[in-house]
Parts: C-alpha cells; sequence; structure tokens
C-alpha cells in the first residue's frame, strides 16, 4: 500500500450511497435474521461483559446503518424503542416496508455517521453493526465519533464493531493516514473509492474513543466464511469522559 496524495473524489460517497440502494433492491426478502455478534452481545455472558438484559425494555436505541433491517427483530423482541439511520430513502423505505410486514415499530430517517438528524442526548443506546467507520470525503473518523457522542445520552451504551488490519475489504487499499484507507478492491463491488478507517488492537480503539466514550469491553472475531476473511473488533462501551466514568471490567447497564 502507498500514502496517497490525492484525497478520494467527493463524488466516491455518492457512488457508494448508489451502490449500496442498488445492492438492497436488488436483494429484498420478507424476513431478516440478526447477526451473531448481535445476538451474543445482547444476550450472552461473557467474562468482560454483561448487559442487564432487563434494562433493554422502552429504551431508544439508534441503529445507524441498519441495512435490511436484520437487528431490528432482536432489539423489537427486547423491548427497544426502535430509531435508525441509512444514506438513502430508497433504503429507509424498503425497509421501512419490511418491518410494516414483519409488524416491528421502526422511525427510520436518511443520515450519516457524521450527520444523525436527531436532537442532543436522544439515544439510550447506539448500534453500529458494521456501519460506522464509514468517512465521508473531507472528512475523519474523528468527526463521526463526535456525532455519535452528540445524539447517545451521557451514561448510553455504545454497541459497535470495527475492521481489523487484515478484514478482506482492504485488500490493494491506499493507505490515506491515520488508519483511514481508500478502498480499490472491494469484491461486493459497494466501496470502491471510499474511505473506511482501520483498527489495529485494542490501545489504537481506547485511544481513538476515550475523548468522549469509556468503560469498554472488547472482543475480536477472525473467521473465514468459505474465502472471504471476516477480520473485526467488537466494542461496547459508554459514554462519558474517563473523569466520571470508571473503566471498570464489566459493562452494566
Ligand atoms: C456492511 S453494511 C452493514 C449493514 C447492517 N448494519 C448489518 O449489520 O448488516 C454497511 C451499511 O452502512 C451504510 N453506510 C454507508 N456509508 C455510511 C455512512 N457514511 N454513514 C452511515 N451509514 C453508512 C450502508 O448503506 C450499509 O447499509
Amino acid at each position: 500500500m502507498a500514502a496517497a496524495d490525492t484525497p478520494p473524489a467527493p463524488d466516491a460517497a455518492e457512488r457508494c450511497n448508489q451502490a449500496f440502494t442498488e445492492f438492497y433492491a436488488a436483494r429484498n426478502p420478507d424476513k431478516v435474521y440478526p447477526s451473531e455478534f448481535l445476538v451474543r452481545t445482547l444476550m450472552g455472558e461473557y467474562p468482560q461483559l454483561k448487559l442487564d438484559r432487563t434494562g433493554y425494555r422502552g429504551k431508544a436505541i439508534l441503529d445507524i446503518g441498519f441495512g435490511d433491517g436484520r437487528s431490528f427483530p432482536l432489539l423489537d423482541d427486547l423491548g427497544f424503542q426502535i430509531h435508525g439511520i441509512e444514506v438513502t430513502e430508497p433504503i429507509c423505505a424498503l425497509t421501512r416496508e419490511r418491518m410494516q410486514r414483519m409488524g416491528i415499530a421502526a422511525e427510520l430517517r436518511v443520515g450519516r455517521n457524521a450527520a444523525i438528524p436527531y436532537p442532543d442526548a436522544s439515544f439510550d443506546f447506539l448500534l453500529a453493526s458494521a456501519s460506522c467507520y464509514y468517512v465521508d470525503p473531507g472528512l475523519r473518523f474523528d468527526d463521526n465519533l463526535a456525532e455519535f457522542a452528540r445524539v447517545l445520552r451521557p451514561g448510553g451504551v455504545f454497541v459497535l464493531t470495527l475492521p481489523a488490519m487484515d478484514s478482506f475489504v482492504f485488500r490493494d487499499g491506499i493507505d490515506i493516514g491515520g488508519g483511514h484507507v481508500q478502498i480499490q478492491a472491494d469484491p461486493y463491488g459497494l466501496r470502491n473509492g471510499y474511505v473506511l478507517r482501520r483498527f489495529k488492537d485494542e490501545a489504537e480503539i481506547r485511544e481513538a474513543f476515550s475523548s468522549q466514550f469509556g468503560q469498554f469491553a472488547f472482543g475480536h472475531v477472525d473467521s473465514n466464511y468459505y474465502g472471504t476473511q471476516f477480520a473485526l473488533w467488537l466494542v461496547v462501551c459508554r459514554r462519558g469522559d474517563l473523569a466520571s466514568i470508571a473503566d471498570e471490567p464489566r459493562v452494566t447497564l
């Protein structure tokens, strides 16, 4: 990989929006099912993570980049008030219709990582499954983080995944500095030209997040699904500065 001299073209985001819009329109299932990551994180018990399942009911959650809405059936079963943002109205409309068919209430709006159309401190939980590290042209991952911190109430819980260095999507990508990579060879053809942020270890994640988030719990997945390498960090943390929220071994509600 080489350092890039020129920033990504401004229309890279528009192309990525269009590619995802076409992707979801082409595979429009009647039902959707949550990822293993989300089931384990919200329902499992692990040494460094304990989320109180009785604390979910009635809480407002924002699913950032909800895609086909696959997380919503679980969030609904757990009693969350569901909100979500996606990058285009056609993606919102498709998922809105699917949720109506499935009998799931969800308020879905067009928005982006660095531009979330909600007031400050609107949510008790944020969820970003494979989405929060999409960085728009001219911005940095820190701009996304500042926006996430703005809409999450102090003490609120952020559940997210981040890509590790050797995730499939970074093959032949151009390193543009600070962990940001311009994608060149996305096998799904969705993100070429667009910038994603990747992370090499937990220390790097802590460093990036710790001015606004604390009480971290980390997991890591490194799986090969029939030729595609999924390498990602799993993170649960809370909104707050390190002075007010001690970095305890367990995240509790
Ligand atoms: C890999 S998909 C993950 C979808 C879903 N969260 C899941 O777990 O299946 C990434 C999603 O992020 C959305 N996305 C792309 N750029 C974004 C941005 N700048 N802000 C928020 N979401 C974005 C895409 O439209 C896409 O639905």
